[in-house]
């Protein structure tokens, strides 16, 4: 039986560098699973087809990590068609061994609700603004206010919303350094993880 960790969260809270930390100190794979979303909406046309289509190779697109690509992935993200094509992909990922670490907004809800750990990260609006702006080179006012809408869009559509699991523990990177928050993450697998 493989090792599940879920992580979710607002967007630029810090999940997916404590996921590919994660990943990587314990061998597991791991998987972005707004990258779906971004792809499904980077193709334009019919999001519900695009979903069903989807290739790989889309996941690999330069421009996906843009505040536009943000904003059309949580726009297609609200359509329970687009959300149910992307199931089976993100369940099976979830089955490989040893283990696996997805990050996203319903891991812990909806794609894998046994997860062994489910971690919910939240940091400040200034602070996550301020970071996604710097990774991508963006302006920081404009890229808080993107954040804001997406957050809110994805907090009250009615197919899994962003929330936090019953049983997730939030982790609230405010105030920590990416070496504190990823050690803070790894002390919770050691707890869980036999092998660790
Ligand atoms: O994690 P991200 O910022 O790359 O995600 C982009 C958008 O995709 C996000 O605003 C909402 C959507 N998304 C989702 O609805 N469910 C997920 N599991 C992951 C992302």
């Amino acid at each position: 039986m493989p090792f599940t960790i879920a992580i979710d969260g607002p967007a630029a809270s810090g999940k997916g560098t404590i996921s590919r930390a994660l990943a990587e100190r314990f061998g597991f794979h791991h998987l972005d699973t707004g990258l779906l979303y971004r792809a499904v909406g980077a193709r334009g046309g019919d999001p519900i087809g695009a979903a069903r289509m989807l290739d790989p190779d889309d996941l690999k697109r330069p421009d996906l990590r843009s505040n536009e690509a943000g904003q059309a992935a949580s726009r297609v993200a609200a359509i329970p068609e687009v959300r149910d094509a992307l199931v089976t992909f993100q369940r099976d990922f979830a089955l490989r061994e040893p283990g696996a670490v997805l990050d996203g907004r319903d891991i812990g809800t909806v794609i894998c609700p046994e997860a062994h750990l489910k971690l919910y990260v939240i940091a400040s609006d200034e602070v996550r603004a301020r970071r996604r702006a710097a990774e991508i080179g963006a302006d920081e006012a404009e890229t808080l206010a993107a954040l804001r809408e997406r957050d809110a869009r994805d907090s009250a559509r009615a197919t899994a919303p962003l929330c936090a699991a019953a049983d997730a523990i939030t982790l609230d990177t405010t105030a920590m350094s990416i070496g504190e928050a990823v050690s803070r993450a790894i002390a919770e697998v050691e707890s869980r993880y036999p092998k660790a």
